[in-house]
């Protein structure tokens, strides 16, 4: 299903979401209450509550407080212009168990003592799955943003909280086709879903041109001219030795060729703050940086090495060669129609990926994917309040 376009929906789309909410009255200012945890939901959520607010919605925010640290989540709302949350459950790190069940603990009398309409939930994080899990024990309605992405490997915690959040939603908004397909395969009623685009891209496009001018003061600071971008969380590539090991020596070897800034999640460089001291200089460790600081890096750099999903978005966005150190994606569309290759644990493809990337054989994107034109959110608030 392609979505409607912004200026106005089809007859059909709002029978359509009449029907998933279960009624075909239109309710004029809704009460959305907003769910957010982690880093990547922060960027989803800054759009879709400023194109509910133009609608004039009543909005409620949440944290749950699964990231904590100002780099990990203050400087986010500040530079996204997010209001204050409303309630901060502050539940913090703990096991997955553990920290998905204090979300859903602390998360059950907030949704009682607010009682929205619609509750929604972002990407595919613990606090995405917790949410949507009370809500639905309780008979709230949820709606899951960047629905039906799969990378088909339940190894990966991601992917439980996708599938999960998504037989649980009551409406799915989609990022691309591929999310579709995969919500039909499930057996996820059609009516539910509605293909819009993705939101993330909504908020890089506002905030390139600040990235611009935070640029030219990194340039500075750094003293950087050409240079390549990395950033590395996944436990699959940063909890094992005999991965994080070879990676980290790989890529010190190719900071020699280019500079590479490693933006450190708090999780890495905990974990491995000797070894990452011990690397050349050319291997830029820096803290965790805000949105607009790392926007800006991944605009001007040469190449990108993630194990990131949002950064695969972005850099196709972008249209920057992006080495992605993962067996398989969740958002296929980066590979066909995008700049982003993977190459696993494979350090031999990881040399040769990056020097093509530096030699000009890289994958040159063309345009980006159909709906990540920044109106996503807008046709969000569209269908919502048609
Ligand atoms: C979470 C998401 C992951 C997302 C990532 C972005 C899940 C299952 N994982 O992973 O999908 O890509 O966020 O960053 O939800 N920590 C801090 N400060 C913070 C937050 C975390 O120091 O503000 C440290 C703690 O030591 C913590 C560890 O990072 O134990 C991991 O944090 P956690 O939220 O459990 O998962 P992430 O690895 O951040």
């Amino acid at each position: 299903m392609i979505a409607p376009s912004v200026s106005g929906l089809s007859e059909a789309s709002n029978v359509q979401t009449a029907k998933c909410f279960g009624r075909y009255e239109r309710k004029p200012g809704m009460h959305i209450l907003h769910v957010v945890g982690a880093r990547p939901n922060f960027m989803k959520a800054a759009p879709v509550y400023r194109a509910l607010a133009a609608k004039n919605h009543k909005q409620t925010l949440i944290h749950t407080g699964q990231h904590y640290d100002t780099q990990m989540s203050g400087v986010f709302f500040s530079q996204l212009g997010i209001p204050e949350p409303d309630e901060n459950l502050n539940v913090g790190s703990a096991s997955h168990a553990q920290q998905t069940a204090s979300i859903m603990a602390a998360f059950e009398p907030a949704l009682l003592s607010h009682r929205p309409d619609l509750v929604l939930v972002y990407g595919d994080v613990n606090s995405t799955v917790a949410a949507a899990l009370v809500c639905s024990k309780l008979g709230f309605r949820v709606g899951h943003i960047e629905a039906g992405l799969r990378s088909f490997d339940r190894t990966m915690p991601e992917e439980i909280n996708r599938l999960l959040t998504d037989q649980l939603a009551d409406i799915l908004f989609t990022p691309s086709s591929d999310g579709d397909a995969n919500l039909a395969r499930e057996g996820i009623d059609q009516d539910k879903v509605f293909c819009v685009g993705n939101v993330m891209i909504d908020t890089l496009i506002r905030y390139l041109p600040h990235a611009e001018e935070a640029f030219a003061r990194f340039k500075t600071e750094l003293s950087l001219d050409a240079f390549g971008l990395i950033t590395l969380h996944r436990p699959s590539n940063v909890d094992d030795p005999c991965v994080f090991v070879p990676m980290l020596k790989t890529l010190d070897d190719l900071s020699r060729v280019l500079p590479l800034v490693f933006p450190v999640h708090p999780r890495t460089r905990s974990r491995w703050s000797e070894l990452l001291n011990g690397c050349n200089a050319g291997l830029r460790v820096v803290d965790p940086l805000g949105y607009v600081e790392f926007l800006a890096l991944q605009k001007h750099a040469e190449v990108i090495v993630t194990d990131s999903g949002g950064i695969q978005e972005e850099s196709t966005y972008l249209g920057k060669p992006c080495i992605t150190l993962r067996e398989n994606t969740e958002r296929p569309i980066t590979i066909t129609m995008g700049t982003n290759t993977l190459v696993g644990h494979n350090w031999d493809m990881l040399r040769q990926r990056f020097h093509e990337s530096l030699n000009g054989q890289r994958k040159s994107g063309g345009s980006p994917p159909p709906l990540w034109d920044g109106k996503a959110s807008m046709r969000i608030a569209d269908i919502l309040t048609n």
